[in-house]
């Protein structure tokens, strides 16, 4: 098991690239399954979440061939039957993309129920709500979904809340079926328009995307292409954090502008200095970190995959901050380990509450899932003295070389393996 072993209160300097976005990644690599030729997809970020979808893709007869570190060759035309097995699905969330793709191509799916970051409860119906529409029939056995449709046909689709897989879902399973698909109350993510516009170049017909309503012309046949996926929204808003919480002066570079304006907003509240370049942003100390209120919200809100590194950020502001985040149930997980390292925070129902304290303390602490995780890197950096990170396989899971770009921008931080006795001991005399 690894562990990240940071010495923090070093100040952060220079750049770092921000790689593909993992949550557009997912559901474009599960997307090829709809392609009727290989495609090649740049600016793929090397994490484990892909790793899986590739296995995923590769367990049902794809061929993925490497071209680069993150440009990758993907042919599916090998695929004939449809089902993802449970070992595979169950460890991550998007694996429910499956359905979407798999139900668009051979009018049937079986795949596991997906697992993910444990955030609570994550339901599916609004998924099924969308299969239903298209005219597929459902079943749960074993903990496995079942989709089965004669054919697929456009209809309304309107979901009773706000989901991002939904959505997407939506997408892939409408883009192949018969006649005029329209998605009701859809999300607007980045990464929504992203799948939107990877179908669109393989020739589907998407309007909307970006917008509520998103309108799906079905088209019998979708080419390969090569496409680059955006940069990713949230290992973006975590290096702006990052540097804020160490009061750095760094440059953020492969971003895009628009999809961090809610991040941008909130750090200038909190007194934070962002300069905005056209692919780049500049994060610099502007005087003493004040106290704010937010509130997490679907795109163009403030983004729940940021909740946990703002609150951090909050934790080192000047009052009493509160951060309220109830899309899921579970997303607080963070707090018990900021309070070891001497943040003054507590869970109040779907809130936190944050009475700012002068500097966090190095301890021992474990990552409880993905963004939770990303939040305690950054509460280390900012920390005086050690804090030793444990389960960081959650974090690997969403950012690339996370450890490397930290130790490019100055950082103390090191990967160790925690059954490696020496190399800790290692690490240890560096400091
Ligand atoms: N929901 C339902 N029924 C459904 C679908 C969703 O009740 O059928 C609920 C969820 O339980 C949640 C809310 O709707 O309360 C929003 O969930 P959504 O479907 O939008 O989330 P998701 O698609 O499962 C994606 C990202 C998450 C991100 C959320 C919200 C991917 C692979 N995951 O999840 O990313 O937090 O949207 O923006 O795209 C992360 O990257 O750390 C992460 C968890």
């Amino acid at each position: 098991m690894e562990k990240y072993v940071i010495h923090g209160g070093k100040k952060l300097e220079g750049e770092v690239t921000i790689s593909g976005a993992k949550n557009a990644a997912v559901a474009i690599v599960a997307a090829t399954i709809l392609s009727d030729g290989p495609c090649i997809l740049d600016n793929c970020p090397q994490i484990s979440d892909i790793t899986f979808c590739m296995k995923i893709l590769r367990s049902m007869g794809a061929e993925i061939k490497l071209l680069n570190k993150n440009k990758v060759r993907i042919d599916t035309s090998g695929i004939v039957v449809p089902k993802v097995p449970y070992e595979m699905a169950r460890v991550m969330r998007a694996s429910s993309y499956f359905l979407g793709t798999l139900l668009g191509r051979f009018h049937e799916a079986h795949v596991a129920l997906p697992g993910g970051c444990d955030l609570g409860d994550r339901p599916i119906d609004q998924h099924l709500k969308a299969f239903h529409a298209l005219g597929a029939e459902d079943s749960i056995e074993n903990g496995e979904v079942h989709l089965n449709a004669e054919s697929l046909i456009g209809n309304l689709i309107y979901f009773d809340i706000n989901s991002v897989g939904a959505t997407i879902n939506a997408m892939l399973a409408s883009v192949k079926a018969d006649g005029y698909t329209v998605i009701e109350n859809a999300a607007r993510e980045p990464h929504v328009v992203d799948v939107a516009n990877f179908l669109n170049s393989m020739g589907a017909d998407i309007m909307g995307a970006g917008t509520d309503t998103i309108k799906v012309r079905g088209v019998k046949k979708l080419k390969g292409v090569e496409y680059s996926i955006i940069p990713d929204q949230i290992e973006a808003g975590t290096f702006m954090v990052a540097a804020a919480a160490t009061h750095s002066d760094i440059m953020i570079k492969n971003v895009i502008p628009k999809h961090l304006e809610s991040i941008t907003a909130a750090l200038r509240k909190i007194g934070v200095g962002v300069e905005e370049f056209d692919e780049a942003v500049r994060i610099y100390p502007c005087g003493e970190l004040k106290r704010t209120s937010i509130k997490t919200m679907p795109h163009p809100g403030f983004p729940t995959d940021m909740q946990p590194q703002i609150s951090t950020l909050l934790t080192l502001a000047h009052g009493a901050s509160v951060v309220t985040d109830d899309i899921f149930d579970n997303r607080f997980r963070y707090v018990s380990e900021l309070r070891r390292m001497g943040a003054d925070i507590v869970v109040n129902d779907k809130a936190v509450i944050i009475q700012g304290v002068e500097k966090l303390k190095g301890a021992p602490v474990m990552a409880p899932d993905l963004r939770a995780g990303a939040a305690l890197v950054i509460a280390g950096l900012a920390a005086e003295g050690t804090t030793e990170i444990g389960d960081t396989h959650f974090i690997e899971r969403g950012y690339e070389n996370i450890v490397e770009k930290l130790q490019k921008l100055g950082a103390d931080i090191q990967r160790v393996d925690k059954e490696d006795p020496e190399e800790c001991v290692a690490v240890k005399k560096q400091a």
